[in-house]
């Protein structure tokens, strides 16, 4: 295609919404003239579905639940009075409590400020309020952030090492929705740990997220915790950022959880139009459709140019990989849909995967996303009229050309701006799309059957270990192979999660477990070293 025929491609799709300062170009998606046409009845009828589900409908009918996050920016659409009050009730809690934390009225025991926040969550209790935290951090933040998200006693030690000196000043908000996920309970017992050896009650350093009723509530109550905020069965994990999850970390960090809000709001006023090219959240969709034949055939290769979005991907990837990667769609066929998402950031990954982009396997599409305002101030030449930011935004252009010399599509995203408002906006903007796409494809965007399979194995594994560490305590002069170990356990069919757990535990001091290498791995032996 010509440069000319090209820039009218460009201008004939281009989707602008000033109100939230974005643009989106699908220009360099290759789809042929009658694409679009041919997605309108489809994407009429999932805009339809899509008012249902702000209307309140059980969307999410295998775990029989409305699928609520619309209403965290407009409570006026909550299906009733009683949701519209909690929302808004939250917003003026959290907000009332996080002022009230920034002017010192609520101190820690020792009567310090609160100066840092630990946050404990993981999946969407945890990405999203680390992408917000992340892409609107400031010099002079009211509080420094940091994250527990996993269950590795390294990365417990590494987060807490660094807040030993401070955790007198730490407010800790422990998050999860479902309040019982192991990751988050390890996170909490450990930090409650450093905090009782520092000489420090938990309770009055701690608060919870989570929803009422669960054992994290059940904790909270009793122990006396500072506060505890809600979380609602209408609200999905991955699509919690805009509730109590995100808003009252970022509320803590000093960022305008308002614009945050309105972001949202406008952007979700935009997407809900039926004019398919002026609205970014149903071209998106119907791009990811057309670039995977509506199979998820393509990888979503997601490219900020702008350091502040670089937890982006990692958010999308769980926005986009959980709600869409499912064996069955709403009918119960095998379909295995699916889109896979990853990326990190330009210029950066034009130094690492950016080579096979454009001369490896054609089996992605890219969404790059831009930022137009470079920084607050004036930026100094780096060459003759030349700054920094020029050299990033010829980078994105450069890169886009080069793929698409070859054959390789993008899709390309334009804020104006990066502040509060355009993160709201941005995050309205995919979980729209999600949803948009959820319903071409026909599936259940709004539950994770998938996530359990691991968790009972999980599970199962340290059952196993129980009754290995009880057999070897019973047998403590047994030095034996794993293979031995599990059959005088009866357990010959698991032997190699034998293995696998007395392997990882002869590597730690915790369980006593002792061994002897050998040459091979069935001959190495395990044993219990004496009792204390
Ligand atoms: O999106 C989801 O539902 C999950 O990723 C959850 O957020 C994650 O499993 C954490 O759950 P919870 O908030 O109940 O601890």
């Amino acid at each position: 295609m010509s440069t000319i025929s090209l820039w009218k491609r460009y201008t004939h799709y281009l989707c602008r919404v000033p109100p939230i300062g974005l643009t989106l170009d699908i220009s360099r998606m290759m789809f042929g003239d009658g694409f679009l046409e041919s997605m309108a009845g489809p994407m009429t009828k999932a805009l339809a579905a899509m008012k249902q589900i702000e209307a309140g409908v059980e969307a999410n009918v295998d775990e029989k639940r409305m699928v609520g996050h619309y209403w965290l920016r407009a409570p006026q659409l909550a299906p009733s009075a009683a949701i519209r009050t909690e929302i808004e009730r939250t917003i003026t809690d959290i907000k009332a409590f996080s002022d009230q934390v920034l002017a010192g009225r609520i101190a820690s025991q020792l009567d310090d400020g609160f100066y840092v926040l630990l946050v404990i969550g993981v999946g969407g209790s945890a990405l999203g309020p680390q992408f917000v935290s992340d892409a609107l951090e400031q010099v002079g933040d009211p509080m420094m952030v940091r994250f527990i998200d996993n269950t590795d006693p390294d990365g417990i030690d590494r987060t807490l090492g660094e807040l030993e000196e401070t955790l007198s000043q730490t407010l800790t908000v422990v998050i999860s929705k479902s309040g019982g996920t192991k990751e988050t309970r390890n996170g909490m017992l450990e930090t409650a740990e450093a905090y009782r050896r520092a000489g420090l009650d938990f309770a009055k350093h701690t608060v919870a997220v989570t929803q009422s009723g669960s054992a994290l509530h059940r904790q909270a109550d009793s122990e006396g915790w500072l506060r505890t905020f809600p979380m609602w069965d209408w609200v999905g994990g991955r699509t919690s950022v805009l509730s109590a999850v995100g808003l009252l970390p970022a509320a803590l960090q000093g960022i305008d959880i308002d614009a945050l809000l309105a972001g949202a709001r406008v952007c979700d006023e935009a997407t809900r139009s039926e004019d398919l090219l002026g609205n970014p959240a149903a071209l998106l969709a119907a791009m990811w459709h057309y670039a995977g034949n509506g199979r998820g055939e393509r990888n979503l290769v997601v490219l900020p140019y702008k350091d502040r979005l670089a937890l982006f991907g990692k958010y999308l990837q769980q926005l986009l990989m959980e709600s869409l990667g499912k064996q069955l769609d709403r009918a119960g066929r095998q379909v295995h849909q699916g889109l896979t998402v990853y990326g990190n950031k330009g210029s950066s990954d034009q130094h690492s995967f950016a080579q096979q982009l454009r001369e490896g396997p054609n089996d992605f599409f890219v969404t790059f996303i831009n930022v137009f305002r470079d920084r607050g101030e004036r930026s100094m030449p780096v060459d003759a009229d030349v700054t920094t930011g020029d050299y990033l935004h010829a980078f994105w252009h450069g890169t886009r050309e080069a793929l698409y010399e070859n054959g390789r599509e993008s899709i390309t995203l334009t804020l104006d701006r990066l502040d509060a408002r355009a993160i709201g906006a941005l995050i309205a903007l995919f979980e729209r799309a999600v949803g948009l796409y959820a319903e071409l494809i026909d599936i259940n965007a709004y539950h994770q059957p998938g996530v359990e399979a691991g968790k009972k194995a999980a599970d199962s594994l340290l059952d196993l270990q129980r009754r290995v560490l009880a057999y070897l305590r019973a047998h403590p002069d047994h030095r034996a192979t794993a293979e031995q170990i599990a059959d005088a356990m009866q357990e010959a069919d698991a032997v190699e999660a034998v293995y696998h757990t007395l392997a990882h535990a002869a590597a730690n001091p915790d369980h006593k477990i002792t061994h002897v290498a050998g040459m091979t791995t069935t001959e190495t032996k395990f044993g219990i070293a004496g009792r204390d």
